[in-house]
């Protein structure tokens, strides 16, 4: 049997020498380890990788967030110390052709290292746990926004509020909020980076989501699940406002339901503009025909201005525009009141008179 050389000079030495070793070492693995714990640190507290939070929901989600993280870097830190600490110091020599030692497991060592994970993994399942269940708690006094989106816009309605609509979700500053989600044709799924959750509208459920806005300010609705040619436009905005601002304006929209502007409502809130271009109304979507041009396309399906605008709201296929692929419009405009349909067919084509010329 050739000597050996590693491990051997420790035991030869005596007990005294092997202490100052392992303190050594201890010191090394320690160093390196604070190192790397260091950059590691860094890198997750110093790039800001998420938006600020606006909410008390997002508030406790970060808290598991970096509870976690904390976690992984720690045993990061050991992980690549020990790691780092073993390729220089028991690297073989390029002439040391010699096996390793005979290792067998070490008892106390295997009880250390699944215990210890053990304890972590269930802690990380407590602080969820409770995070979760207090994130979907909703008290008895909250507000309801119903969501409803749609090929591809967002509307958002207060039954509480005298059934006032609006494409922007308007929310007042500390108080909870429950959104029901609904979806009339594909899969959609509702987020606010800022209030740091997400939720599917799925069509024929309904679907629960709780927010507390913590912040005031203007916030954007995205739209995170592929659901057709206009996804990547299905942007609307959430704004935080404070309690008075938000009754005030929860009164004046009621107001604006009826009257003069009832047509250009409907269309706000149906959130035609996110998909057609439309001068009176301001919008500029290219996704659908330009309805600036109304007039000239009835003339060229041979029908009546007004026939051929209500036509195109409830049967959308009926007459493709050239330029445009079919079974893109959604088909269900035709589901709206009566009296809001015939403002929309009134506001598109009094309006679009003037504009065309
Ligand atoms: Cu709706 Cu993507």
């Amino acid at each position: 049997m050739p000597a050996r050389t590693r491990g051997s000079g420790a035991r030869a030495g005596g007990s005294v020498v092997s202490a100052q070793v392992r303190r050594g070492s201890l010191f090394q693995l320690i160093a390196i380890g604070t190192l790397i714990g260091g950059a590691v640190s860094a890198v997750a507290l110093l790039i800001p990788w998420l938006p600020p939070s606006a909410s008390k929901e997002r508030d406790r989600i970060d808290f598991v967030f970096w509870f976690t993280t904390g976690i992984c870097i720690a045993i990061f830190a050991v992980v690549a110390a020990v790691s780092v600490y073993s390729f220089m110091k028991f690297r073989a020599r390029p002439d040391d052709d010699s096996d390793g030692p005979p290792i067998h497991g070490h008892t106390g060592l295997e009880i250390f290292w699944t215990a210890v994970p053990t304890v972590l993994v269930t802690a990380i399942a407590i602080v969820s746990a409770v995070v979760l269940s207090r994130n979907t708690s909703i008290p008895k006094n909250h507000l309801t926004v119903e969501v409803t989106a749609q090929q591809f816009a967002w509307s958002f309605r207060y039954p509480g509020q005298g059934d006032v609509t609006s494409t922007q979700l308007r929310l007042p500053l500390n108080e909870p909020v429950e959104l029901e989600l609904h979806a009339l044709d594909v899969i959609h799924s509702f987020w606010v980076p800022e209030f740091g959750q997400k939720q599917d509208a799925v069509p024929g459920i309904t679907t629960h989501l709780k927010i507390t806005p913590s912040k005031l300010g203007t916030f954007p609705v995205i739209c995170t699940e592929l659901c057709g040619l206009g996804h990547a436009l299905m942007r609307s905005q959430a704004i935080v406002m404070d309690p008075k601002g938000f009754k005030k304006w929860a009164a004046d929209a009621k107001k604006g339901i009826s009257g003069a502007g009832a047509g250009k409502a409907v269309y706000d809130n149906n959130g035609c503009g996110s998909c057609h271009t439309f001068t009176p109304a301001g919008s500029k979507g290219t996704v659908g025909p330009d309805l600036d041009k109304l007039p000239a396309e009835a003339k060229q399906a041979g029908k009546p201005l007004a026939e051929f605008t209500r036509e195109s709201i409830v049967n959308p296929d009926a007459f493709i525009q050239r330029g445009y692929p079919p079974n893109v419009m959604p088909k269900t405009f035709g589901t709206l009141p009566k009296s809001q349909l015939d403002a929309l067919v009134q506001y598109l084509t009094q309006s679009g008179k003037k504009g065309a010329k």
